[in-house]
C-alpha cells in the first residue's frame, strides 16, 4: 500500500499527542508539528521510545510563514501529504461580558485561521495525488443546535471551523479529499481538566477514523463517537 503522510497540529500533548500515537500504530507516517520544538521533540521521544516511528516540524498555526515552510518540508521529506488533523486550539474566554477582543483574536487565529491557512497551503499537494484527509477538531460548543451560554470567542471559533468543513467539502467534491468535522467530547487534557470525563484515547478515537476514511467515505459532516451529529 501507498505510504500515508498525515500532518497533526498541536501535537505536544493532549488530544493532538494521542492522534499521533494512534496513527502511528496504523503505520501511518505522521509528521507531529508544535509551536515550542522543544516541547514538541520531547513528546515525539516519547512515543519513538514505545517503538512508534514519527517525524518532526515546527509549527505555529498563527505563524503563516511557518505554514509555507512546513509545505516546503513536505515536497522535500516525502514530495506529498495526504492527511491534515487541524487539532491545535485555545479555549481563552469565560463569560459573554467579560470577552475581551484580544482573547477573540487570538482564539479566531488559532482555532481558525490557522487551520483554513493550513487547508490553503496543503490542498494543493493532496489533489496532486488525488487523495487526502482532513479532519477540523471541532467541539460541542460549535454546535448552532445546541448553543448555550458563555466561551462565546471559542464557540464562535468552532462553529467557523464547521463552516470551513462544510465549503471545503463542497469545492473538492469528487476529488477524493474528505473533509470532516469532529467532536472529541469533555475530555482529560490541560484544557478539558482533570474533571473530564473521556481519556485521551476515546477523544482521539474518531478524528484517527476520520484521518483514514477508505475512498468514498463522507465528507462535509460533523461527527462524534464515529456517528453523524447535527451542526
Ligand atoms: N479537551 C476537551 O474537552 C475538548 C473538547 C472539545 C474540543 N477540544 C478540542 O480538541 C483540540 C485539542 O485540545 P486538547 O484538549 O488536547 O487541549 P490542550 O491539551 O490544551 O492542547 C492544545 C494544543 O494546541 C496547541 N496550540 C495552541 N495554540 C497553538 C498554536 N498557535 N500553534 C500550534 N499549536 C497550538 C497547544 O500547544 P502549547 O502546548 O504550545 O500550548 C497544545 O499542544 C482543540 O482544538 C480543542 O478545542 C477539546
Amino acid at each position: 500500500m501507498q505510504e500515508r503522510i498525515i500532518v497533526v497540529t498541536g501535537a505536544n500533548r493532549g488530544i493532538g499527542l494521542e492522534i499521533c500515537r494512534q496513527l502511528a500504530l496504523k503505520g501511518i507516517t505522521v509528521v507531529l508539528t508544535s509551536r515550542s520544538v522543544d516541547e514538541g521533540k520531547k513528546a515525539m521521544e516519547t512515543l519513538q521510545k514505545s517503538g512508534l516511528s514519527l517525524h518532526y516540524h515546527p509549527l505555529d498555526v498563527t505563524d503563516h510563514s511557518q505554514i509555507a515552510e512546513l509545505k516546503d518540508f513536505l515536497i522535500e521529506k516525502f514530495g506529498r501529504c495526504d492527511g491534515l488533523v487541524n487539532n491545535a486550539g485555545v479555549f481563552a474566554d469565560g463569560a459573554f461580558f467579560e470577552a475581551g477582543l484580544d482573547e477573540f483574536h487570538e482564539t479566531m487565529e488559532t482555532n481558525v485561521y490557522g487551520p483554513q491557512a493550513l487547508c490553503q497551503a496543503l490542498v494543493p499537494l493532496m489533489k496532486k495525488n488525488s487523495y487526502g484527509r482532513i479532519v477540523n477538531i471541532s467541539s460541542g460548543l460549535g454546535q448552532l443546535s445546541d448553543m448555550g451560554s458563555g466561551y462565546v470567542a471559542y464557540r464562535v471559533s468552532k462553529t467557523a471551523i464547521n463552516v470551513i468543513t462544510k465549503v471545503l467539502a463542497a469545492e473538492l467534491a469528487g476529488e477524493n479529499i474528505l473533509v470532516n468535522s469532529m467532536a472529541p467530547g469533555w475530555v482529560k487534557t490541560r484544557m478539558g481538566g482533570a474533571g473530564a470525563t473521556r481519556s485521551v484515547e476515546e477523544g482521539a478515537d474518531t478524528a484517527v477514523w476520520l484521518a483514514v476514511l477508505p475512498d468514498g467515505g463522507p465528507t462535509g459532516k460533523f461527527f462524534k463517537d464515529r456517528k453523524e451529529i447535527a451542526w
